[in-house]
Formats: structure tokens, sequence, C-alpha cells
């Protein structure tokens, strides 16, 4: 099997599952316009990401890593009109960009972009005392993976489920030995869910349109 097959499968799935939808795509091409790096979820996986908010029924979302906002919008598409997404944002053009794509979906009030690293935004947005969020996306810098998965446990509440996205990285995650920053931060990630009794935690590797990779799930099911 090679990525043209992953990748002619994922089309096939697309034109049977996935609807035409010029929203999504013009958050895409506002995004490729921008200069912004191709590196969204594909669309089945934003479909994925929907569908999930959508059975949990989750009325708060954070998001860790906006780039253009299109899986922020999949996500946002899942919420009543009374919930809530925060996603944050390092890059002050990404943000940019994710504002102008989120309004243009009309998005602009329930979606939230915070610019700033996530590291320094999540303390602050603890500190803000809201309700816990009901689902966390994950899928920023992968070497700080392991603060991301400490902070969503902290945000959460027995019921949340928790995604992170790229967290088997061309097969590398196996290789203790491998000494990428990425690999190693999703490593020390998985090392925090596995001595976490709150959490019940399980990964899935994937192929598709955008490689060899997979995601990381779990559910909140004890205090913390
Ligand atoms: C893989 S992209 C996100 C893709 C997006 N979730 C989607 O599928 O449409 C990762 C994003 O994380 C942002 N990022 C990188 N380091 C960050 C950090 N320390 N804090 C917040 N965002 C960061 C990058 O600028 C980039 O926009």
């Amino acid at each position: 099997m090679t990525q043209k097959t992953w990748t002619a499968v994922d089309d096939y799935i697309e034109a049977k599952l996935v609807p035409a939808d010029s929203v999504l795509e013009g958050a895409l091409a506002a995004s490729e316009e921008a200069g912004l790096p191709s590196i969204a979820v594909s669309s089945t996986q934003g479909r994925l990401l929907m569908i999930l908010a959508q059975a949990t029924r989750a009325k708060r979302i954070l998001e860790i890593g906006t780039l253009g906002a299109y899986s922020t919008t999949w996500l946002a598409r899942a919420l009543p009109r009374d919930g809530k997404l925060i996603t944050l944002e390092a890059d002050p053009k990404h943000a940019e960009v994710a504002r102008k794509n989120l309004k243009h979906a009309g998005f602009g009030e329930l979606a939230e972009v915070r610019l700033g690293k996530a590291l320094e935004t999540l303390p602050k947005l603890a500190s803000e005392g809201h309700r816990p969020f009901d689902m966390i996306f994950i899928d920023a810098n992968k070497n700080d993976y392991p603060g991301y998965l400490e902070w969503a446990i902290k945000l959460s509440r027995p019921g949340t489920l928790i995604v992170a996205d790229n967290v088997i990285r061309d097969g590398r995650v196996a290789d203790a030995g491998d000494s990428d920053p990425n690999v190693q931060g999703v490593r020390r990630m998985y090392e925090i869910a596995a001595a976490e009794p709150g959490l019940k935690a399980t990964a899935i590797q994937t192929v598709g349109s955008r490689g060899y990779d997979g995601l990381f799930i779990a559910v909140v099911d004890g205090d913390n």
C-alpha cells in the first residue's frame, strides 16, 4: 500500500460521505492564499471531529492549534447556538486568517481565537474560572504535547473527550531512541496518559491523504 492508494481511498470516502462545502473549502483557499502551510486536518478527519463533538453533545470546546480555523469550523458546526469554542494560536498571521474565516463561516461570536503560546494562554484560561470543556482537541506544536495534555485534564470534567492529532509520526513514536523533539514530546504525552488514573486513553494509527499518522483519544473518567 502506498500514499497514492491512501489518497485515492480518502478521495473515495470524501466523495461518498463528506458533502461538498463551500465555506470549509473557502477557509482552505483563504489560508492558502495567505501563505499558511497546508497542514490542516483532512476533510474526513474534520468530519470525524465534528461527529465526536456532536456525539458527546459538546457545548464547550477547546482547541490548541488553530492555523486557518479549518478544524475549528468543523468543530463549531457541532455546537449548539449557545455553545462556545476557544481556539489557541501562537502565530499572529494564522490567528488573523482564522478570525476572518470564522466570521465568514458565521462563527465570529461562537468561536474565539486567542493569540499567544498555548502554554502561556492555558493558565490564563484556567484562572478565568470557566466551566470545564466538554471536548478538547490538541493539534499544535508536538514538543509541548505533554503540557497540553496536563492542561487539558485540568480544564476538563468526568466525561470530557480529549483528542490529539499526529501521535504516530510515521511510526517513529515506537522508537525510544528517536531524538526528534516532536517524537519525544508525543512519547512523553503517552507516559502522562498512562500514569493518569482518571483517564481512559487509546491511540489509533491512521493512513490517508495526510500520510501515516494517528489520533490519541481519551475520556476523563475520574476526579482530576
Ligand atoms: C497543525 S496546525 C493546526 C491545524 C488546525 N488544527 C487544522 O486542522 O485546521 C498547528 C498550529 O499550531 C500553531 N502553534 C505552533 N506552536 C504553538 C504554540 N506554542 N501555541 C499555540 N499554537 C501554536 C501553529 O502556528 C499552527 O497554526
